[in-house]
């Protein structure tokens, strides 16, 4: 297969992050809450039929509507947050303290997960949440019997939004107020929603404190998914010719590291802010803007643990970058990595393996050393990771070999391989 540019503009889907804590505020809102630009995919459908679950009412049209509950329902059936580690860990937050019982669970892969990262500090704090059958809750399936919790401190040393945005929604229907210490800065899109939603939330460097309170429906814009730009970004840099602008693209600071890294990397990328607020409240307006980017000869580049919150997610599409930059890149402080939908130290060794790049593993680094082009990967490669499957996709379009579509893509991004199809 010839290698075509990639040249044109696309939009990206709506970012995952603010899609699933803008349906679980939602499902406990009083009122309609009407998100414009959400993620339609199968992460997002997991939460909105978790939120369908506790009697809230989600419809998907253009705009999704989610007509919240006062009182959540406790359903016999468990609540099942299918592969979306995001979904399952805020969910035990919400419900940790409502009265009723729940059990959560998900697929394979999350129930491989640790969910003791949130049921630890969760447990710690009073609440009630087992195995199911008994025992420790370090991972789903999980139950969860609430239970009236108090006025809590809370520090976090994991550098995770995850575990700090569970435990600020614990806070919701708390005794007394309730403070996350977290002195990494970690993506903070469920400080942001709270104050949307009317809940008053202070904020200090470092220490996040949630008074309890209702949340009241509101209308938000969920802007474009960096993650997803960032498969883009470096399928636009690897391909000869090609100039791509993403349009509307969040562009939260705890979110753009990967740019920065592309740009280390000697990638021609421009990003252009827009001005125009995005949302209702002036005062917590998210940052939005396109970013352009064009065919690059790259350098190799490192990754250090301090990279590493700014840009969690975008480590596989990354690597795939550092696999065609001259010399040889070193990604260290990547633990985290182990314990997401792959351990994805391991699946990004074994894909960048199957592309014929030598890469070398340790417990928590990669060393990459790029290639002038990749070789097609057999049938073998395991590619049931989303984020895996879209930069095996990304490498293989800079390539000019195809690829059959792994299913798994439809996790976080249906519809990334016709994007890939029209843009050339
Ligand atoms: C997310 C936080 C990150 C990220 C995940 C989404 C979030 O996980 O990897 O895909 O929405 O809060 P950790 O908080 O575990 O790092």
């Amino acid at each position: 297969m010839e290698i075509t540019p990639l040249v044109g503009e696309v939009t990206v889907p709506g970012d995952k992050s603010v899609t699933h804590r803008a349906l679980l505020l939602g499902c406990v809102a009083d009122g309609e809450t009407v998100l414009r630009g959400a993620l339609r995919a199968d992460d997002t459908e997991s939460t909105a039929s978790m939120v369908t679950a506790l009697g809230a009412r989600v419809d998907w049209g253009d705009d999704v509507t989610v007509t919240g509950v006062a009182d959540v329902a406790s359903p016999e059936a468990p609540l099942d947050a299918g592969n979306a580690g995001t979904a399952a860990r805020l969910m035990l937050g919400l419900l940790a303290g409502r009265p009723g019982r729940w059990v959560l669970d998900g697929d394979a892969s999350l129930r491989s997960r640790p969910m003791s990262r949130v049921t630890g500090p969760l447990v710690r704090a009073g609440a009630h949440i087992t195995a199911e059958g008994g025992g420790a809750p370090e991972g789903l399936p999980l139950a969860v019997r609430g239970v009236s919790l108090g006025t809590t401190s809370h520090e976090v040393t994991l550098p995770s939004a995850q575990v700090k945005s569970a435990l600020l929604l614990s806070g919701l229907v708390a005794d007394g107020p309730t403070t996350v210490v977290q002195h990494v800065p970690t993506r903070d899109h469920t400080e942001t929603l709270l104050s949307r939603f009317g809940v008053r939330v202070d904020r200090e460097p470092g220490t996040t404190t949630v008074h309890p309170g209702r949340p009241v429906a509101t209308t938000l814009d969920v802007p474009g998914d960096p993650s997803a730009a960032a498969f883009l970004a470096v399928a636009a840099a690897l391909t000869p010719h090609s100039e791509v602008w993403v349009r509307g693209v969040g562009l939260w600071p705890r979110r753009t590291g990967f740019l920065a890294a592309l740009e280390r990397a000697g990638a021609d990328v421009m990003v252009l802010a827009r001005p125009e607020a995005v949302g209702l409240d002036a005062e917590a307006t998210d940052p939005v803007g396109d970013v352009r980017i064009g065919t690059s000869g790259l350098r190799a580049f490192d990754i250090t643990a301090e990279d590493v919150p700014d840009l969690i997610d975008e480590l596989p599409v990354l690597a795939i970058a550092a696999a065609r930059a001259s010399g040889t890149s070193f990604f260290t402080g990547l633990g985290e990595l182990r314990h997401k939908e792959s351990d994805r130290i391991a699946s990004i060794a074994a894909l960048l393996e199957a592309l014929g790049v030598p890469v070398g593993v340790d417990d928590d680094g990669l060393t990459i050393t790029g290639v002038p082009r990749f070789r097609r990967p057999g049938p073998l490669v395991d590619l049931s990771d989303h984020r895996l499957a879209l930069a095996a996709l990304v490498a293989a379009r800079s390539a000019g070999f195809a690829l059959p579509t792994p299913p798994s893509i439809t996790v976080s991004w249906p519809g990334f391989d016709e994007v890939l199809a029209r843009l050339g």
